[in-house]
């Protein structure tokens, strides 16, 4: 048995990603008065994602199951201690990852997420499934509350957050990514500059799409 199929986290998963399913509609709705190009241009834009994430603090916008399975298993496989994650919302993926770090023996994870009352719901979704002991809920813009007080190594990176950040994130956690740490990225296909850096071969990384969702890397010595 694993943190991650035993009670509580199992049912509690199971509710989340049911309310995520039921949730796909809110979530076209919140966005259904803006063309194809303006979503598009939001997505991508480094100024103004705070008014697209605004219309979506209600929804949870989480991980597939299937992702969610894919960050447990790296951060059990890689033995992982330390991890950061851009992007909380509801705290499914944070779920996750905070099950393998409990099955690895404890650690520590950081996430970042601005809207005040979605980080409210991850602390309580945290707290329902065991976890929040292994968990700092960083509130507010990721490109600050990331800039300081991170750990000297970091073993497993989630970027989930603002696509067009990327490549910013990657640049505030780059220095402490210990040779072997995986980077996971959640629909970088909308993050041109972070996909062209990751794969460039004198940067650092060997990287991979996995799957329809992620970019999977890993970074090597330097
Ligand atoms: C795709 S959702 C994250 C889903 C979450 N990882 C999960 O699987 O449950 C992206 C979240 O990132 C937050 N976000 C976007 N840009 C951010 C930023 N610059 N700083 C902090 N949070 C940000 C949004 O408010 C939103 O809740």
């Amino acid at each position: 048995m694993t943190t991650l199929t035993a009670t509580p986290l199992a049912p509690l998963l199971n509710r989340l990603f049911e309310q995520a399913d039921a949730a796909s509609a809110a979530t076209n709705s919140a966005v259904a008065d803006l063309s194809d190009g303006e979503r598009m241009r939001l997505m991508r834009s480094k100024t103004d994602y705070a008014a697209l994430y605004g219309r979506l603090k209600h929804v949870p916008l989480a991980v597939s199951r299937e992702t969610g399975a894919l960050l447990y298993m790296l951060a059990r496989s890689s033995k992982a201690r330390t991890i950061v994650e851009f992007g909380t919302s509801f705290g499914i993926s944070t779920l996750h990852l905070a099950a393998a770090l409990r099955d690895n023996g404890g650690g520590r994870l950081i996430t970042s997420e601005f809207e005040p009352s979605k980080a409210a719901r991850a602390r309580d979704n945290l707290t329902a499934g065991g976890l929040i002991d292994l968990v700092e809920i960083r509130e507010g813009d990721a490109l600050r509350t990331l800039r300081t007080d991170l750990p000297d190594t970091v073993d497993l990176l989630l970027l989930d957050g603002a696509k067009a950040l990327y490549p910013d994130i990657l640049s505030l956690v780059e220095s402490r990514l210990r040779p072997g740490a995986f980077i996971i990225a959640d629909n970088a296909d909308h993050s041109p500059d972070y996909l062209a850096h990751v794969r460039s071969p004198t940067h650092g990384y060997l990287s991979t799409p996995f799957g329809e969702e992620v970019e999977l890397s890993m970074r090597i010595d330097q």
